[in-house]
């Protein structure tokens, strides 16, 4: 294990000796090992780093003012609010692939913007020594190493926590009093509530995603799950009032699993689904009902794209 009393001052003093009196930027994500790269990193250089947080506007609820809580004290912090951006970006487009594509360029194209706002010779990033074994090794290209290092043009990439193991990178965080985020979040995938709306990306469907998958997070807790979420699959009649209406179809979807390959759906009891599909529908009014999915991975995937 890592010894954090030896590894901080020492990785702190590393990055100032590559980095000097250059600028430098990073790109925040919220997770574990981009907020220990940028507190280590900030430890460092102070406000020569910028730490660029984007909100896509595909977040999970309350995650966006979370940042903001977490990282209050690094008058560098830039929260691009890149929403209306993300939502023109994706508009009319409904091939799952084209989404992922279109969120991946634009969340480049903003990054670049502030990397070259900042001036920044250096890029610092969050690799942990498992990234760089699985890119190494050919096994999946990880968003970590490469991509975005190509697109501007860096005198360097620091990586602090290139060494290190998740568990590790945790004990670093809880060194540096980052309690926030050592706190584990289910995996959240990249593109985000993207992919838990099926079809076309609208405000409307997103703003029911969010709430559904909060509600899902909140109520399934005990269960433990490795993923709990809600996805927006469709419309189907429903009534509200003493009127029929045609509204969303909610699909809530709780599953166990070790490494995401594959998973199994959970078993939930009767009360907590109900409990669930009360607030989904009692606090959106265009939800015309709930679904739970029992389908395993394989032949489902986790998420709906
Ligand atoms: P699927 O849906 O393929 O998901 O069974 C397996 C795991 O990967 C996550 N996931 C993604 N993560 N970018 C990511 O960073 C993506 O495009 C993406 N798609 C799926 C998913 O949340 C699950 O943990």
């Amino acid at each position: 294990m890592v010894d954090t009393e030896t590894f901080v001052p020492d990785a702190i003093d590393e990055i100032r000796a590559e980095i000097g009196d250059a600028n430098a930027v990073i790109a925040l994500s919220g997770g574990v090992d981009s907020s220990v790269a940028a507190a280590l990193a900030y430890e460092a250089i102070g406000d020569q780093l910028t730490p660029v947080y984007v909100d896509t506007g595909l977040m999970r609820k309350g995650e966006t003012a979370g940042i903001r809580d977490t990282f209050d004290y690094m008058d560098s912090l830039r929260i691009v609010d890149a929403k209306d951006r993300f939502l023109d970006a994706l508009a009319g487009v409904t091939d799952p692939e084209a989404k992922r594509e279109i969120i991946g360029e634009q969340f480049i194209r903003e990054f670049e913007r502030e990397a070259t706002e900042a001036d920044a010779d250096y890029l610092v990033q969050g690799t942990i020594y498992p990234d760089r074994i699985e890119s190494e090794g050919g096994i999946k290209s990880h968003h970590n190493v490469g991509g975005l290092p190509d697109v501007v043009d860096f005198d360097g990439i620091v990586e602090p926590v290139r060494d290190l193991y998740k568990d590790e990178v945790r004990d670093v965080a809880r060194h540096l009093d980052l309690e926030e985020v050592v706190a584990e979040r289910m995996p959240f995938p990249g593109p985000g509530l993207a992919v838990r709306v099926i079809g076309e990306v609208t405000d409307e469907k997103l703003e029911v995603a969010r709430h559904a998958c909060h509600v899902v997070e909140d109520e399934l807790e005990e269960y433990d799950p490795w993923q709990a979420l809600a996805a927006v699959i469709g419309k189907a009649t429903g009534v509200k009032g003493d009127n029929r209406v045609h509204g969303w179809v909610v699909s809530v979807r709780s599953v166990e699993s070790r490494d995401g390959m594959t998973a199994r759906a959970q078993e939930i009891d009767w009360e907590t689904l109900q409990r669930i599909q009360s607030r989904i529908t009692g606090q959106n009014d265009n939800v015309a009902r709930v679904v739970y999915d029992v389908t395993h991975k394989p032949p489902a995937t986790i998420e709906y794209e």
